[in-house]
């Protein structure tokens, strides 16, 4: 890994005393104070909920700049991924560090489809649960399962065989979310095909009966392959920090994953996306469409209710991928020969965001939960699957960020302090 510039130093004044603490450079120009010394030298620790000043590791995988709406995947612009790549590509570029050339992908896509078959006692696992099950649940419990059917990723060797390793992730995870799908509808499951690429494979799992002959349409994988890219990878966010903390404690990638999924499942987080369309639809439904009153009532201190789809803790500009998303929304709706009320209310809502001073000013835009969800929605994706498809795309980047973690010569098991503000010593009666 390269290793950061160093700057200069920056001094702490405290009780009399000063410490000088030294500056870093990113190769962006992003500047950190590095604090490692701060409690051995002075007793002090930092303070900062929701790590909104912490840098926790150096990485070379993704680049954002929220103020300026930047998002890049190993320096490569996002829009020029979802024009030009497919998922599969990105997927390698984020694991690799290069996208891969043509040998690479052909064999990279080989063993994805090689890989795709989940052991067939795992499959009698999805009849244990209740046909409502959420599938963000049963995929996480799948991602923790597959350790006992395939421990190799428990190896200490991480980087041995990693190909083999990564392409068994990436592909039955995609067919278990494919499953979960089938069993929650209570249709028989469709085993993938070796003859489709990995979002054509995904679109037949799902869609594919008994009693209808599904064919995948070229518009849709186009529209997956891009909804993909989009969620691939979003540097430290809260799932990636989740998957990083369980895997610096020696955890397995399986483990690790699986409670980045569980992470992912928050409406804060990636569950955003299933909540967007249950907000509009209430909307319909219990406000008459009145876009004003939802205004203000996300306005309102006294009021825990929160525009879905909007806001983020580092963009402070239109987010890149929500307006990749909200094209995509447009054709894939157009395509389907459908309308859909809710895109226009949402259209309608984002206008009244965009010209309301409280959103302005506070940097808060169209996230790219705001349109995504509605996209897979046009694609005939059931509400509750929105959050596992956000999963499937973000897998490579999960995988990237660990392995970084692992191989960082810096890193150590995560285990934030506190300030304790409880009883002192009470003796007992
Ligand atoms: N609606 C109304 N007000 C909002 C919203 C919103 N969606 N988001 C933030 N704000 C307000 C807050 O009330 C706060 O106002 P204040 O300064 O007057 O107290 C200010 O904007 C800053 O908000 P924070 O909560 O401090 O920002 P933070 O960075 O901690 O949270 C988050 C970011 C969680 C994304 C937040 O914007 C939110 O809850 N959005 C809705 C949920 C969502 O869409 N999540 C998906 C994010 S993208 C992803 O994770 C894949």
């Amino acid at each position: 890994m390269a290793e950061v510039k160093k700057l200069g130093t920056a001094k702490l004044t405290y009780e009399g005393n000063t410490i000088e603490l030294p500056i870093f450079e990113g190769s962006e120009h992003e500047k950190a104070v590095d604090i490692r010394a701060l409690r051995k030298e002075t007793g002090m620790i930092t303070y900062d909920p929701g790590f909104v000043n912490t840098g926790c590791c150096q990485s070379e995988i993704t680049y954002i700049d929220g103020e300026e709406g930047i998002l890049r995947y190993r320096g490569y612009d996002i829009n020029d991924l979802a024009d030009n790549c497919e998922f599969i590509d990105v997927a390698y570029l984020l694991i690799h560090g290069a996208l891969p050339n043509k040998d690479q992908r052909d064999e990279f896509s080989r063993d994805l489809n090689h890989h795709s078959m989940l052991h067939e006692d795992m499959r009698h696992f999805f009849d244990a649960y209740p046909d409502h099950a959420h599938p963000m649940a049963t995929l996480s419990a799948m991602a923790v399962s597959l350790s006992t059917f395939y421990p190799e990723l428990e190896d200490a060797s991480i980087q041995e065989n990693i190909d083999f390793k990564v392409t068994r992730l990436l592909s039955k995870l995609r067919t278990a979310a494919a499953f979960s799908y089938k069993k929650s509808i209570g249709h028989p499951i469709v085993y993938p095909k070796h003859t489709l690429k990995y979002c054509e494979n995904f679109l037949n799992m799902m869609f594919w009966t008994p009693v209808n002959d599904y064919q995948v349409d070229p518009v849709l994988t186009k529209a997956l392959n891009k909804l993909l890219i989009l969620h691939a990878d979003h540097e430290q966010n809260c799932s990636a920090s989740v998957v990083k903390m369980v895997g610096s404690a020696g955890a397995n990638l399986y483990a690790s994953i699986s409670a980045g999924i569980c992470a992912l499942w928050g409406p804060l987080h990636g569950g955003a996306n299933q909540h967007v369309i249950e907000m509009l639809q209430r909307i319909i439904v219990e406000d008459k469409g009145n876009v004003k009153a939802v205004i203000e009532r996300a306005k309102d201190k006294n009021d825990p209710f929160r525009i879905m789809g909007v806001g983020h803790r580092v963009y402070k500009s239109y987010d890149p991928r929500a307006k990749v998303a909200k094209q995509m929304c447009k054709d894939v709706v157009a395509r389907m020969g459908t309308s859909d009320a809710l895109l226009d209310l949402a259209q309608e809502l984002e206008e009244a965001v965009l010209a309301d001073d409280y959103f302005v000013s506070r940097g808060l835009y169209p996230n790219i939960d705001f349109y995504t969800g509605l996209t897979y929605r046009a694609m005939g994706i059931p509400t509750d699957m929105f959050t596992v498809m956000f999963a499937i795309g973000r897998i490579p980047g999960w995988i990237a960020q660990w392995l970084e973690m692992r191989e960082d010569p810096h890193g150590r098991i995560g285990r934030p302090r506190q300030i304790y503000t409880g009883p002192n010593l009470r003796a007992m009666n």
